[in-house]
């Protein structure tokens, strides 16, 4: 009798150290599904905009609130702006929050000739050499792609979005042109192309456009405004707007089909 009742005592036992292990491994493994990874690009003082941010973006992963919430996208375009570092270098970010000063004018400037642009514009000279290898492999392969805008300074700037400003107003002018300080084309890092028979506006209808899908990355240049990333870039679709980062990010941003705004976020911004 004394058997039976440490018999069954003992399958108690062992019925009730299973069910408490069993319980341990769901416990634990639910935590381990909550927790999150750790970003080196989180910080901590923005850990409420991350959290509200969240809240109204629920959809979002909680690494692209953080690159969101780092580039300013919580705040209004043009609120909480801060002038761009990085100045003379291909990192540099310039975007509506991130600006350049009125009077950066970038080093190295060099004029494109008539055989690559319409002449008379410059770029900063490496994103000059990149573009000339671009154009003449393009040409061999039997396309026509030239530089219609490079390096605007900041009172060219001026006066372009004041003009854009009085044709459409400056709700739908923010949309396509950058206020002066904001513009990219101050870095002499980006351009402007056609195809020489086409508006560069209608870029995107060319054969060159898909000829530089293919390859502008292979050069080091990205398509800087690309179409459903909007929200992001803040500026509507540009086929023809194409910026100079150097061959290494060009390619990780095209793979990875972000924009150089989520890029610098995630690994250039300390
Ligand atoms: N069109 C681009 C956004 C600029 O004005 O710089
Ligand atoms: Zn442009």
């Amino acid at each position: 009798m004394k058997k039976q009742y440490f018999l069954i005592f003992s399958l108690l036992c062992l019925f009730l150290f299973l069910t408490a292990c069993g319980k341990d491994k769901t416990s634990s493994s639910k935590q381990e599904e909550k927790k999150e990874p750790t970003y080196s690009f989180y910080k901590k003082e923005n850990e409420t905009r991350y959290e509200d941010y969240k809240e109204k973006n629920p959809n979002l992963s909680m690494k692209d609130v953080i690159i969101r919430v780092n580039i300013g996208l919580d705040y209004p375009f043009y609120t909480n702006t801060k002038k761009s570092p990085y100045l003379n270098t291909s990192k540099l970010l310039v975007n509506k929050y991130f600006y350049l000063g009125e009077d950066y004018v970038p080093n190295h400037l060099v004029e494109l000739d008539t055989s690559i642009s319409k002449g008379g514009i410059s770029l900063v000279e490496e994103a000059s050499i990149a573009l000339r290898n671009l154009i003449m492999d393009a040409k061999n392969d039997g396309y026509t792609i030239r530089a219609m805008s490079a390096y605007r300074s900041y009172q060219y700037q001026v006066n372009l979005y004041n003009n854009y400003v009085s044709q459409d107003g400056r709700e739908d002018a923010d949309t396509y042109s950058a206020r002066p300080g904001f513009s990219e084309h101050q870095t002499g890092l980006c351009v402007d192309v056609d195809n020489k028979d086409a508006s560069y506006t209608d870029f995107e209808s060319t054969k060159e456009f898909g000829w530089m899908q293919e390859h502008a990355a292979d050069y080091g240049f990205i398509l800087r405004y690309p179409k459903g990333k909007e929200a992001i870039t803040g500026y509507q679709y540009e086929s023809w707007h194409y910026r100079y980062v150097g061959e290494k990010i060009a390619k990780y941003i095209k793979e990875h089909d972000i924009t150089f705004d989520e890029y610098y976020m995630e690994f250039i911004d300390k």
